[in-house]
């Protein structure tokens, strides 16, 4: 399993509901890197997504523990067990862990490769991810070419488990 992230400098992710900075390239490497494969999310993820629509060519499973939820074209499950077991249903695919905080920090443990968008920036944040430079179970494998947008700098960084 791996995890597709981006983070500002004090790996913060998003605010009231929402991501922190749109950045276009990112935005394509997201979808590029998960259309054909698996995502999986927190409910709270899949709502901020506009229309609270689950995203095209992808298979969309989301985590709830709301027995009555249900999400046109999305795959609920309602604990990390259930979850564990509907994945084996796409071993055929890659999985990426796509959010939000909760599920990131529940499923780290299950990731062995996290492909971090860093943001060399700060913004107002509520919702975080785990600092992985602080964490001697994973290593930066590529650190990224200095990319920039209107101002914004930005890597596209790789950490492996180790
Ligand atoms: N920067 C990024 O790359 C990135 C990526 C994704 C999201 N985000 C941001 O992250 C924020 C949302 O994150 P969040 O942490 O608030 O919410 P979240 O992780 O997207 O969703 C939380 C919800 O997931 C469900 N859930 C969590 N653990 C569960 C479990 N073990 N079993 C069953 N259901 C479980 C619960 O749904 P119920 O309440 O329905 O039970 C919980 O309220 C937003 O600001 C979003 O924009 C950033």
């Amino acid at each position: 399993m791996k995890l597709i992230v981006a983070v500002d400098r004090n790996w913060a992710i998003g605010n009231e509901g929402k991501l922190l900075a749109s950045i276009p390239e990112d935005m394509k490497f997201f979808r590029t890197t998960t259309t054909g494969n698996v995502v999986v999310m927190g409910r709270k993820t899949l709502e901020s997504f506009p229309g609270k629509r689950p995203l095209k060519n992808r298979v969309n499973i989301v985590l709830t523990r709301d027995e009555g939820y249900t999400a046109d074209g999305a795959v609920i499950v309602h604990d990390i067990e259930e979850l564990l077991a509907k994945l084996e249903d796409y071993s055929d695919k890659e999985i990426y862990v796509i959010g939000g905080g909760t599920i990131y920090n529940q499923l780290l443990k299950y990731c062995d490769t996290a492909l971090v968008t860093y943001i060399d920036d700060e913004f107002k944040a509520d919702t975080y991810f785990p600092n992985l430079d602080k964490d001697e179970s994973w290593k930066m494998a590529d650190s990224g070419e200095r990319k920039e947008h209107e101002g914004t700098v930005y890597y596209f960084r790789r950490y492996d488990k180790m």
